[in-house]
């Protein structure tokens, strides 16, 4: 293989991005949104494997962009990604599956909080319980249930591979500055302050399930062994073994919310 090329693949994707403007457009025709990230540190023939394209489109992709850094040369391009590529529609294994699900509840609350900070207003006292109860959903259900499912069971396996689970995990730590700025509004009645804040965990998180659900999850399922697999989806049963009335305490909640906000 040319040098150059080894080169380039190894390179961080947004350095690339920064250097050749017009490679995020490239990226852009395959859906691959690396210009918003804001580690931007996986290397372009990671970005091409986790994105699980056909061989065509690979193919399409690398020398499109080594057009653009090479506007006078061609290249014989390499097989980065699986030479079997899966189906999107592949079925996705139990312990992914487990995690999708929960994220299903988690996009319930999300898709309340708009309309919540429309009419906040925390001199309500019933407006203050109902940002303690979507802080109490975030911060027992999404962060202690769900996410750390995520850090300490199935990120662990693949820790050292791709710089997208540092993202995940960097989104984790900012979602719980924004709660504890949430807590901090309704001490201070700042109703300002729980908005922003109420708003900012709805971006942020539903960029992050989106993340999740298309891109991280589908490539750990194309790289977990069966082996793996097993482990993880007993370990997570484990966590809803030793937490039976978590699921259906928040499912109540957010209903409980549903009924109050979507009627409205
Ligand atoms: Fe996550
Ligand atoms: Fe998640």
């Amino acid at each position: 293989m040319d040098s150059r090329i080894d080169k380039y693949l190894n390179t961080n994707i947004k350095d690339l991005i920064t250097e050749f403007n017009s490679i995020q457009t490239e990226l852009d025709k395959f859906e691959i949104g690396c210009a918003p990230c804001n580690l931007g540190t996986c290397k372009l023939k990671d970005v091409v494997e986790i994105h699980n394209l056909n061989e065509v489109d690979e193919k399409k992709l690398i020398t499109n962009i080594f057009k653009i850094i090479f506007p006078t040369e061609t290249f014989d391009i390499p097989r980065i990604g699986k030479d079997k590529v899966i189906s999107k529609s592949v079925s996705i294994s139990p312990p992914i599956k487990l995690l999708v699900d929960e994220h299903v509840l988690i996009k319930r609350v999300l898709a309340l909080i708009p309309r919540i900070t429309e009419t906040l207003d925390l001199k309500l006292k019933e407006h203050k319980q109902l940002v303690i109860d979507i802080t109490d959903f975030i911060r027992n259900y999404a962060d202690k249930y769900h996410h750390s499912k995520e850090e300490d069971i199935l990120f662990v396996g693949f820790h050292t591979t791709f710089d997208i689970i540092e993202v995940m995990i960097g989104d984790h730590i900012l979602s719980r500055k924004y709660v504890s700025e949430m807590l901090k509004a309704v001490d201070t009645e700042n109703t300002e302050l729980a908005k922003e804040n109420l708003l900012n965990y709805c971006n942020l998180l539903t960029e992050h399930i989106q993340k999740e659900d298309n891109i991280l999850y589908p490539w750990m399922d194309r790289n977990m062994e069966t082996k793996q697999v097993g482990f993880m989806y007993s370990e997570f049963l484990k966590i809803n073994n030793e937490r039976p009335e978590i699921q259906s305490k928040y499912e109540n909640l957010t209903s409980k919310l549903e009924s109050l906000y979507l009627q409205k």
